[in-house]
């Protein structure tokens, strides 16, 4: 069936950057044909690729339905997540697909996320219960009042569009960024969490270093809004510097 749908189709022009570190020099972009079908996604034009025409080249995905955060790459510039954008949208193209900027790569499309990970590591992104060992075991019920207090932001799936989006991450990779952000906000706004994350979230390189560009909440998927945890959260610091007692 799909064969037999490729074969009527019209073709798009993939521009798709090769690049193995070590032994390449600098990225290549490689021109592929694939079919254009009004549900195929960029991620299907690269599947297609990858599945026919040269198995070499190497990228992420899991999910193929907006869940999973793994497949978001530059498509025409922009930050995207490939399942979600499809080939339709760039008319008779050629579409250009590189890696997410502001990450090392891997290889081809494979960006190396460790640094992201190492700081969303750093604000504690799970609930903190103080004078409680685990394992718990007691019931902690939520109004759906508590719940909308954190929901937005507990959407994120850690695709890096924010960062690759964030004029202040690319020019320095030390800043804490959007989603870590964002995440640490999940948790400070939750009703059963009793733990303090002003010790990371108050640093120059933090919620200070924000310049509120807002392009990350402009790429986010999930609308999870990150520029808006991030402005929140600095009302907070600036209370808690004339208000030291209080904590969220
Ligand atoms: S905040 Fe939005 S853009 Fe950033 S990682 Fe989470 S889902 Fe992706
Ligand atoms: S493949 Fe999972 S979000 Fe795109």
């Amino acid at each position: 069936m799909t064969e037999s749908r490729q074969a009527g189709a019209r073709t798009i022009r993939m521009e798709v950057a090769r690049f193995r570190p070590g032994e390449d020099d600098a990225p290549v972009m490689q021109g592929y044909d694939v079919p254009v079908l009004p549900d195929w996604a960029v991620l299907d034009g690269l599947n297609h690729i990858k599945d026919r025409l040269d198995g070499s080249l190497s990228y992420r995905w899991s999910c193929r339905m907006g869940v999973c955060g793994s497949c978001g790459m530059t498509v025409n510039g922009e930050p995207r997540l490939t399942c979600g954008t499809f080939l339709t949208e760039y008319g008779e193209g050629p579409v250009r697909i590189e890696p997410l900027k502001g990450f090392p790569v891997i290889r081809d499309l494979v960006v190396d996320i460790d640094g992201f990970l190492a700081k969303l590591s750093s604000v504690r992104p799970w609930l903190i219960r103080q004078g409680e060992e685990p394992p718990l075991t007691a019931e902690y019920a939520q109004t759906p009042e508590q719940l909308e207090a954190y929901k937005q932001y507990s959407m994120c799936i850690n695709c890096l569009l924010c960062y690759s989006a964030c004029p202040v991450y690319v020019l320095d990779p030390d800043f804490l960024g959007p989603a870590a952000i964002a995440l640490a906000q999940r948790y400070n706004l939750d009703s059963r969490d009793m733990g303090d994350r002003f010790d990371v979230l108050s640093q120059d390189d933090a919620v200070w270093g924000c310049t509120f560009v807002g392009e990350c909440t402009k790429v986010c998927p999930k609308h999870v809004d990150p520029a808006e945890a991030i402005q929140r959260y600095k009302l907070t610091a600036a209370l808690r510097s004339v208000l030291p007692w209080s904590r969220r």
